[in-house]
């Protein structure tokens, strides 16, 4: 079956790790229109806009979205950045659950966060004495739709779910400590407990193999899925997935644009090509062409390491080694 995907390039290694993941589509899934959009700092570049409105249109309707890392130096100090064009593409497609599972060896988690609410999108500003705020802000709905995401999520697995939280200071964590537990009446095969954030990042450093699945609000999701990624291989791994109720999913890696390494040809694309087996998974329901895919780059992994996994393999190489996995296994 024929799907549009749009593809988003986004910024440093961006565009580098999107070739990758093209290619490689277009030997494992020809019948996919992949269609390129402006996004993230070509876009400001080309039209002051992180997000144009060409771009959010062919969003919302697309089959589902798949999106390289964006941010670039030469924006971190403008009013306009291209984080902010990211923000709102989450909120306008409204996928307010971004899983992003870590595996290797006897780890085997996924963390739930919560993509559109929270420290990102409350109120923020300048006060007239120069006090500057953010404000973290959850409706209990927010946290209602996210905690039945995560239980869903945990019955289908190992059965347990972790629920961080920092509900010995925040209003807003006291709250969803509350929601978290009225879901879970409704879920008695689930095993649930409540965690602090800060004892979290603690224990997902010394024992990340104890977890199952992790649900947190926006921003401690942010921080931990970075300590998650390390512990299981680092950032070039990571994949994520964002969903919604309805419409299009947003497929992206965790790690960012790498600007440090860009047009060096040694970005890791296994997170990129990760975050495409997921969007064929959840995206598209196409099981087989996933499996293979997440088979494929295990194999490159092992045989054909890029720098930031010790090996000396570029960027190149590495595709070259899935593709001929791939092959393999037809
Ligand atoms: P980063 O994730 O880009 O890089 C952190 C470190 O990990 C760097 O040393 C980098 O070289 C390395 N790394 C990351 N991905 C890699 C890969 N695929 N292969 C090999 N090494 C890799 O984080 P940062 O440097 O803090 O942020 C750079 C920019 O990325 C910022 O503008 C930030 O806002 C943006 N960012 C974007 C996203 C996104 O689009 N999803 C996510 C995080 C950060
Ligand atoms: C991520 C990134 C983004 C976030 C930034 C680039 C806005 O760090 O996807 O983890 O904080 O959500
Ligand atoms: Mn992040």
């Amino acid at each position: 079956m024929s799907a549009r995907i749009v593809c988003l390039p986004g910024d440093c290694i961006g565009p580098e790790v999107m070739a990758v993941a093209q290619r490689i589509l277009r030997e494992l899934a020809p019948d996919l229109e992949l269609e390129d959009h402006l996004f993230g700092a070509a876009a400001i570049r080309a039209t002051g806009d992180p997000l144009p409105d060409e771009t959010l249109e062919a969003c919302r309707s697309a089959a589902a979205v798949l999106k390289a890392p964006i941010g670039h130096p030469e924006f971190d100090a403008a009013d306009v950045r291209p984080e902010q064009g990211m923000l709102r593409l989450r909120a306008e497609l409204d996928v307010y659950t971004n899983l992003r599972p870590a595996k290797q060896g006897a780890v085997d988690l996924v963390i739930v966060r919560e993509l559109v609410g929270g420290l990102y999108f409350g109120a923020r500003g300048v006060r007239e004495d120069g006090t500057v705020f953010d404000t973290c802000e959850y409706h209990p709905s927010q946290v209602e739709r996210i905690a039945r995401r995560a239980f869903e999520l945990a019955r289908s697995r190992g059965g347990r779910l972790t629920s961080v939280d920092k509900a010995n200071v925040l209003e807003t964590s006291r709250m969803w400590r509350r929601v978290v537990h009225e879901v879970a009446a409704e879920y008695p095969d689930v095993e649930v407990e409540d965690l602090l954030v800060d004892n979290a990042a603690m224990q997902l450093a010394s024992a990340p193999e104890q977890f199952d699945v992790l649900v947190t609000e926006n921003m401690f999701g942010d921080i931990l899925s970075d300590l998650a990624a390390a512990m299981t291989g680092g950032l070039g791994l990571a994949p994520s997935a964002s969903l919604g109720d309805a419409g299009p999913g947003l497929f992206e890696p965790v790690h960012g644009s790498a600007p440090d390494i860009a047009g060096r040809g040694i970005a890791n694309p296994a997170a990129m090509l990760r975050s495409t087996a997921l969007l064929l998974e959840h995206g598209l329901g196409r099981y087989a062409e996933a499996r293979a895919l997440e088979d494929a780059v295990d194999v490159a992994l092992g045989t054909t390491p890029t720098p930031d996994l010790g090996g000396g393999a570029t960027t190149a190489e590495f595709t070259d080694a899935v593709l001929q996995a791939l092959a393999a296994s037809d």
